[in-house]
Formats: C-alpha cells, structure tokens, sequence
C-alpha cells in the first residue's frame, strides 16, 4: 500500500493546475447512460473513483475511449446489463447515480445498497423516495435496490434534506419522464449546476439549476454532446488551505473562484491574502494563521469536503476555532490523528474546539477517508519534522497527483509503494 512521506517546514512557492471536479464528473459519466450517441468529456481528472465509474460502466455495456488525458468519450448504445454489483458499489457510493438513469431510459434498474460509510450512515432513502414519486415500482431485494417503471411520469418531489448525489439522480431521472418535475429543497452545489448544463446540451429541457427549486420538462431523447468539466474547488481550497498552514505564494490555474465564495472567506479572514480572476487564485501567507471558526451546511455556505482540511490549518493558528459538522455525523476521523502530531483538539458531538499551537510535530498517521487524508498531508507539511501518511488508496480516490503537485510548489513530498 502507498504512503506519502513528507518533510514538513517548507513554504509553498509556484504554480498549481486544478483539476476537473471528482464530484461533477462521477454524475456526469452516469449521465452518458441516458442516450445512445457519443458523449465527450474534457477535463477528466485521472482518479480512482473515475477508473470504478468507468469499470462500471463498462460492465453494463457502455464502450469508452480516451483518446488523450483528460478526454473520455462514452456511448451507451449498446447497454447489456442493467445491475451495478455489490463489489463495485460497496467500494464507491457515487454509484448509486447510475439508478437514476438506467431506470428512466431502460425502465428498470438493480443497484446493489451502498451500506456503511466511514463518515456516517448516509442512507438513498431520498432518492428512492424521489424515483417512487415519479411512478417507479421499488423494492429492496437480496440487497439491491430494484427499481421499475414503463415511463417515469413528471411530478413534484420535497426531499427531507438538501441531498446532492439525491438531487442528481433525480434530476438525470427527470430529464427522459412523461411531464414536469418540480425539485424542491434541490442542492445549489456548483456540480449540480454542472451536471444540468451537460444534460442541457443533449436536449433536456431544466431551469432553476443552482437554486433550490429546479424545474425539468420531460423530452421523448437525448442526443450526444461534449462538455468541459468545471473545476475541482476541494482541491482548490485544499491546496489554499496548505499555503494557510505551511506559509509561502501560490497561484492556482484553471481554478473556478466563482465556486469557492465561503472558503475564500474564511481563508481570507485567517490572514492568507487572496486575489482572484475569472480562472485564476492567488494565495499568499507570510505568518502564522488566525484562527477561524466555522460551520458547515449546503452551498453556497461552508463545505463539509472542506472542514478537515480547514481544521488542519486552525492547529497552528493563533487561537482558538469553534468547528460544528453539520453534514455527516462521523466527519471527525482526522482528529485522532491531528492530535497525534500535538494538535489540541476537543470534540463534543458535532463541535470540535481546536486551540491552535506554534508547531505540529510529524509523525507517523493514517486516513480513514479521502479529505481526512488530505487534511493530515497539510498538516505534515505544516509540522516540524517528518510525517507519514499511510494508506493513501483514500487520497488517489480524489485528488489527482497531489504529490507531484505540491512537489511543483516546493513541497518535501515523496510517494513510497509498497507491495500490499
Ligand atoms: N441523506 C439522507 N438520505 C438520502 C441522502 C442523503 O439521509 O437519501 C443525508 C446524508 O446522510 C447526509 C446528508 O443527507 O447527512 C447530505 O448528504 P448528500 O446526499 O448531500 O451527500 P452525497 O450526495 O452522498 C456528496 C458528495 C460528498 C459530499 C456531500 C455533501 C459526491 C459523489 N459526493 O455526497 O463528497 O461530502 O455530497 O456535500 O458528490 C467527497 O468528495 O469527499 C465527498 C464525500
């Protein structure tokens, strides 16, 4: 299994390029599944879950080709199987976002139940709940969550909570039904708006993307299309919050700063100076960081794919930072190994108080998910000596060649492979 070994105490000086969006293009690629011609996709990140999507897309007959880095094209002409397998769900929940398309196009689907997430339960009730309003017969069986429908029929659908991967699989559904649907208490989240305007360019007929009620009008098809993946704003913000914590002048490229308002703030109020342009931020720190407190709700506030990196920027503030998840109920994983490198942190329930210290000391730490792991490359980067981080599988799930890049920056960072 691959680690990251990392010396800490250099600042962060050059230029970084962002990658697409893990977030926009997971639904995207499922989107492929709603019509028969080509689909082409730029701006791709190289990651794990993209490589699953792929897998699983592949196995339901989807053919794809990357021509070159970054571009994929999909066709779903010749679809074969409708089931995605425990074996590929179990390792990426995001699959779930095939249930919304196979249904509406083929009128029936089989997606294995996501189960247990290490950062909490994180149930699909509501997109059941969604897909049955819109005239699916669902059960679940040996498992699977099976869904049928001749023709879904357009109606209006409140889920309990803002859901994102929710929102999405219900607006994909949508698209191809008999009539209007009304989304109410839709996410706002950047990808979401995304995803609508792929879906926009095969012919589906959507307003309201971006705000919490969007409106889809029913079309009999959808025809092929192209689309440049928008930004990565976690890994933006995660790159930021590094200069926060390790000091230096970075100029992120290809970055999307229209979609990172909340964070820019609070990275702004911490003392790392920031300017941006249409494609373009700028992040420069020369002391150490104030602390800043937070909370973390649905864009366009606070993210929670933020939180741990932002709290691995608060450990060596000066202050104290008030931290409340309000998310997911089990987001706090870093902590434990925060503190192992000396960061001072107390937990009540969803609030964690972080008291900040000069310096962290490396160690060595372990992840448990994806912006856990990259919260403890910041802080290695930060701390005084050497700091491993194991069991990076978490890290290549969502960020593209994270070491290279802050190797580009003057980072001290190395990947060790190791036979598992
Ligand atoms: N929820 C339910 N029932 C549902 C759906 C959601 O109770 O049917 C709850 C969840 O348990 C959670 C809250 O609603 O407490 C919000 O969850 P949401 O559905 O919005 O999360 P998601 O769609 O599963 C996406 C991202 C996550 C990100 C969250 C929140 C993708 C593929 N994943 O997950 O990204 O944290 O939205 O913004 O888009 C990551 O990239 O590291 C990551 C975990």
């Amino acid at each position: 299994m691959d680690k990251l070994s990392i010396t800490g105490g250099r600042r962060l000086h050059g230029e970084i390029t962002v990658s697409g969006a893990k977030n926009a293009a997971l639904p995207i690629l499922c989107a492929s599944l709603l019509c028969s011609d080509d689909i082409t996709l730029h701006n791709v990140p190289a990651l794990k879950d993209i490589g699953t999507t792929l897998k699983l897309l592949q196995q339901m007959g989807v053919r794809s080709q990357q021509p070159e880095a970054g571009t994929v094209t999909l066709n779903a002409s010749q679809v074969d199987s409708l089931e995605a397998p425990y074996e590929l769900v179990k390792t990426m929940r995001a699959s779930i976002l095939v249930l919304g398309p196979l249904l509406t196009r083929f009128g029936e689907a089989r997606v294995s139940l996501p189960g247990g997430c290490a950062i909490g339960q994180r149930p699909v009730d509501q997109h059941i709940k969604g897909l049955a309003a819109l005239g699916a017969e669902i059960r679940i069986e040996h498992g699977f969550v099976v869904a049928r429908a001749k023709r879904l029929k357009g109606a209006s659908i409140r889920t309990d909570m803002v859901t994102v991967t929710g929102t999405e699989n219900l607006m994909m559904a949508a698209v191809l039904a008999e009539g209007r649907t009304v989304l109410e208490n839709a996410a706002r989240e950047p990808e979401i708006t995304d995803l609508a305007e792929l879906l926009i360019k095969m012919g589906a007929r959507i307003e309201g993307h971006g705000t919490d009620r969007i409106a889809i009008d029913g079309v009999e098809r959808l025809h092929g299309a192209s689309h440049h993946i928008v930004a990565d704003r976690i890994e933006a913000g995660t790159f930021l919050c590094a200069v926060g914590a390790a000091g230096g002048d970075i100029m992120l490229r290809r970055a999307a700063p229209d979609t990172l308002g909340a964070v820019l703030d609070k990275l702004s109020e911490s003392g790392v100076t920031i300017e941006t342009g249409p494609d373009w931020i700028r992040g420069a720190m020369n002391r150490r960081p104030a602390a800043v407190g937070f909370r973390t709700y649905e864009y366009p506030a606070f993210p929670t794919d933020m939180q741990a990196q932002l709290m691995a920027m608060n450990t060596v503030a000066r202050g104290t930072a008030v931290i409340v998840e309000n998310i997911f109920e089990n987001r706090f994983m870093h902590v434990q190994e925060l503190r192992r490198m000396g960061a001072q942190i107390d937990i009540d329930g969803p609030t964690a108080v972080v008291t900040g210290i000069e310096a962290l000391s490396g160690a060595t730490v372990m992840a448990t998910d994806l912006r856990a792991s990259a919260s403890l490359v910041i802080a290695g980067l930060a701390a005084e000596g050497a700091t491993t981080v194991e069991r990076i599988y978490h890290l290549d799930r969502g960020y593209e060649r994270m070491e290279e890049k802050l190797r580009q920056v003057g980072a001290d960072i190395v990947r060790i492979t190791e036979a598992s």
